[in-house]
Parts: C-alpha cells; structure tokens; sequence
C-alpha cells in the first residue's frame, strides 16, 4: 500500500468542504501538496445545502459535512468533534450560565437556511421550544465572529471557528445544552471509484496526519 502511494506521481484530487470544516482541512491539504506537489487539487467550500448538491451531482471525491445526507449511496466516517457553542462578546456581562431562555432579549447573529451550523441551532431550539427575536442572518462564520467581538451581538458557532481568537474578543456562554455536539465526516459516493490520491487524503483525514 505505501509503495503504491509512493507510487503515486499524478492524479487529481477534488475535495469539498462545509465552512466550519475549512478550519480543519488547509494544514492536512498543505501537508499532502508537498508531499505529493504533482496532484492537481481543487477545493471548493460551501455552505451544507451547496455541498450536498454538489454530492448529489457527483462533483467531488471527497467531501467534508458533520451532518453528512441521509442517502444510500453516502458513505460516513466520523473523524472530528464539531461542537457549537454560545457565544458573546469579550466584555459581555448579560445572563451566563444559563438557558437559552434567559437569552431572549439578545440580539442573534444566525448563519443562513442551507447551513448545516443553522439546521442544528434550529432542531435545538425546536427541541427547547425557543424562538429568536429579531435575528440578522449573516452567511459567513467569520463575519459573525467579528461582529460578535464588535458588539453586535450573541452567535452560535462551531468552537473550531474560535480557534486564535482571544477572550478579550469573545467569551463562550455556559448555556444549558451547550456544546451541542456533532463530528465531521469523511463522506464518499458509494459508486464512485477514488483515485490514490483521494484515498490517501480520505485517509490522512480519518487519522488527522498528513499523507
Ligand atoms: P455550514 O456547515 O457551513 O453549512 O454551517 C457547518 C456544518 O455542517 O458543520
């Protein structure tokens, strides 16, 4: 098996990745190029509605959900904890250790409808019978990290998001429920056949070392 990665000189490798998991995938990308600089990569990142189309058309080899379709033809393994968490800025001093309840006065900063982040908020919130007042939809983790930090309000993001980041310019609520908890996959289409490369990829993912 290595001497046939070895082996492996050219080839491509299309990879698509849910937004939170863009956090994740660079360094084991990076690792992979250069040892391996004559595979010709394409990475595309989306939000989970877009990634799952692209699934459904057969685009990609490999792609990266933490709530992967239910279809028969979707192979899963789960590789990664992805945990989201409250969140507010740095200097905030509203309701802590509390429940979601106690937070609806806030100010919500929701990721849009097709994001796999906002499928899970909302079967939480349907599950605690809880509706956000007034939310802005904002389709970008990082500007919701941002605006957050800046004072615009509270979020729910993946803590994978948060990596870097200083308490000074985010605090992570203790909310009942919270983290809600999920895991990425490595997601493949049963009936397409991978290349050496993809396989060497699914694999560096599946054990979070480089190929
Ligand atoms: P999203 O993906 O970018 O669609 O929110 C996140 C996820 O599914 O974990």
């Amino acid at each position: 098996q290595i001497q046939a990665l070895q082996g492996m000189e050219t080839g491509s490798l299309k990879l698509a990745a849910v937004t939170t998991a863009k956090y994740i995938a660079p360094p084991l990308l990076s690792a992979f190029c250069k040892a391996h600089p004559n595979i010709d990569v394409h990475f595309t990142v989306g939000n989970r509605e877009q990634i799952a189309q692209r699934l459904k058309q057969n685009r990609d080899d490999i792609y990266i959900f933490s709530q992967p379709p239910e279809d028969p033809i979707v192979q899963a393994e789960p590789f990664l904890d992805n945990n989201l968490v409250v969140i507010a800025p740095g200097d905030y001093t509203g309701p802590d250790r509390c429940t979601l309840h106690d937070l609806v006065n806030e100010k919500f900063l929701l990721r849009e409808h097709g994001s796999g982040t906002r499928k899970a908020v909302d079967e939480f919130c349907t599950r605690a019978g809880f509706t956000f007042r007034d939310p802005m939809i904002i389709e970008s983790n990082e500007a919701i990290r941002l605006s957050v930090a800046s004072g615009l309000g509270l979020a729910i993001l993946s803590e994978h998001t948060l990596a870097q980041v200083s308490s000074n310019d985010i605090k992570i609520l203790r909310v009942d429920g919270f983290p809600l908890s999920s895991s990425w996959h490595v997601v493949t289409r049963k009936n397409r056949p991978l290349s050496l490369a993809a396989t060497a990829f699914a694999q560096s993912l599946l054990n979070k070392t480089p190929a």
